[in-house]
C-alpha cells in the first residue's frame, strides 16, 4: 500500500566514525540502487545537547562531505540538514500530542545521556524520539536502515504510526521497517568491549574516525584492548571475549564475509598478528574516504548548495503529507 521508501539520519555532533560507518553508512550507501532514499543530517537532534554555534556548522558540512565521500550520491539521493526543512518540527509537535509519556519514559537513550543529572536535560533531549518518528513519517518512509542502538527509537515510530493512525484512519502511516546489518550492528569501543564505539566518548583511542590519518589508524588498532588468547575457529566460543569479537566483527563487515568464516581463515592466530591486518582493512576503506572528505571540504559553497537542493526536495515531499496530516486533524488551512 505504501511503495518502499528508505529514511535515515545521522547527528552532525563530530567525526563520524568506523562504528556510524559499518553500522549504517555503508547501509545507506548500498541501498540506493534498490530504493528510493533520502538521508539527512540531523542538526535538530544535535542541539538537544548544548553545541557551539561554530561548531555545529563545521560539524554538519564535515558530516555531509563525509557522506558523499563514503558514496551517497547526491544525483539519486536526497541529501540535506534537517533544520532547512521545517516540516520536520511541525510534524513532532503533532506526535508529542500523540505520544505518551509512559512511552518515552521508558527510553534507554535518554537516561544514558541525561545521567544522574536528570532535572537539568532539556525538554528537547526528552523529546528526542518523536522528532525522530516525524523526521521518518513526514516522508512515509517504510525501511530505515540504522545501527543497534536505534531499535527502540524505531519501535517508539511504530508505536506513533500505530496510534496516530487508530485516531485518525486506519492506513494514513506506514509502519517503518529498520533495516540492521547483522555483523556490525554494534561496533564497541576500542577500549571496552561492553560499551558502544561512540563520538561522545572522551578518549579519542576509544574510535577510529572516518579522517583519522593512517598512521593513527594503526596505533589505535594496534594499542585496541585484547586477551592473550589465540583466535578460535567459530564465534561461539568468543561469547566471553567481548574485545575480541568486535574486531573480528569489524574485519568481517569490511571485507563482506561472515564472522565464521574470517576466524576460519585466522584461526590460531594472536592479536600481535591479526591486528595489523585488520589495520590494513581499516586503512583500505578509509584513507579513499578521507582523501575525497578534504576534496569536497575545500568548496564549501558548492557543498551547502548540494544541502539547499537537497532541503527543497525534501520539503516538496514532506509538506503534502504534512498538510493531510494536518487536514486530519481538524486544523482549517487555507488549501480545503
Ligand atoms: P547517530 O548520529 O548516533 O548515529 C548514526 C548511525 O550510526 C549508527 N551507529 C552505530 N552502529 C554500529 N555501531 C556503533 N558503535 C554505532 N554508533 C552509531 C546509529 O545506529 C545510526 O544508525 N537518533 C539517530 C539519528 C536519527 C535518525 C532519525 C536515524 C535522527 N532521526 C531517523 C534514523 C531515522 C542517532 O542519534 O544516530
Amino acid at each position: 500500500m505504501f511503495d518502499d521508501r528508505v529514511f535515515s539520519g545521522v547527528q552532525p555532533t563530530g567525526n563520524l566514525h568506523l562504528g556510524n560507518y559499518l553500522g549504517a553508512i555503508k547501509n545507506w550507501v548500498g541501498l540506493q540502487k534498490d530504493y528510493e532514499t533520502i538521508y539527512c543530517i540531523v542538526d535538530l537532534h544535535a542541539i538537544t545537547v548544548p553545541q557551539k554555534p561554530e561548531n555545529l556548522k563545521v560539524a554538519t558540512q564535515e558530516v555531509a562531505a563525509c557522506l558523499i565521500a563514503s558514496g551517497i550520491d547526491v544525483n539519486s539521493s536526497i541529501l540535506f540538514n534537517q533544520s532547512q526543512v521545517p516540516q520536520h518540527a511541525e510534524l513532532a509537535w503533532l506526535f508529542n500530542c500523540v505520544a505518551r509519556l509512559g512511552w518515552l519514559n521508558r527510553m534507554t537513550q535518554f537516561k544514558e545521556k541525561a545521567g544522574k543529572n536528570r532535572e537539568n536535560a532539556t525538554v528537547g533531549l526528552y523529546a528526542y524520539p518523536t522528532l525522530m518518528a516525524a523526521d521518518i513519517l513526514a516522508y512515509k518512509a517504510t525501511h530505515v536502515p540504522v545501527g543497534d542502538d536505534q531499535k527502540q527509537h524505531l519501535e517508539l515510530t511504530r508505536d506513533i504510526a500505530m496510534a496516530f493512525n487508530s485516531m485518525f484512519g486506519e492506513s494514513f502511516f506506514p509502519l517503518p521497517e529498520p533495516i540492521i546489518k547483522k555483523t556490525a550492528a554494534r561496533i564497541m569501543s576500542l577500549r571496552d568491549g561492553a560499551s558502544k564505539m561512540s563520538k561522545s566518548e572522551t578518549s579519542d583511542y576509544s574510535r577510529i574516525n572516518l579522517n583519522d590519518e593512517d598512521d593513527l589508524i594503526s596505533q589505535k588498532i594496534k594499542k585496541a584492548k585484547t586477551d592473550s588468547e589465540p583466535l578460535p575457529d567459530n564465534i561461539k566460543a568468543l561469547e566471553e571475549r567481548p574485545e575480541a569479537r568486535n574486531l573480528i566483527g569489524m574485519y568481517a563487515s569490511l571485507t563482506n564475509q561472515s564472522e565464521n568464516t574470517v576466524l576460519l581463515e585466522f584461526s590460531g592466530y594472536g592479536f600481535g598478528k591479526f591486528k595489523p591486518l585488520l589495520a590494513e582493512c581499516v586503512i583500505n576503506t578509509i584513507s579513499p574516504i578521507r582523501n575525497e572528505m578534504n576534496r569536497i571540504l575545500s568548496d564549501k559553497a558548492e557543498l551547502n548548495r548540494i544541502l539547499v537542493d537537497g532541503a527543497e526536495k525534501a520539503a516538496s515531499i514532506a509538506d503534502p503529507i504534512l498538510a493531510s496530516c494536518k487536514r486530519v486533524i481538524g486544523f482549517v488551512q487555507s488549501v480545503e
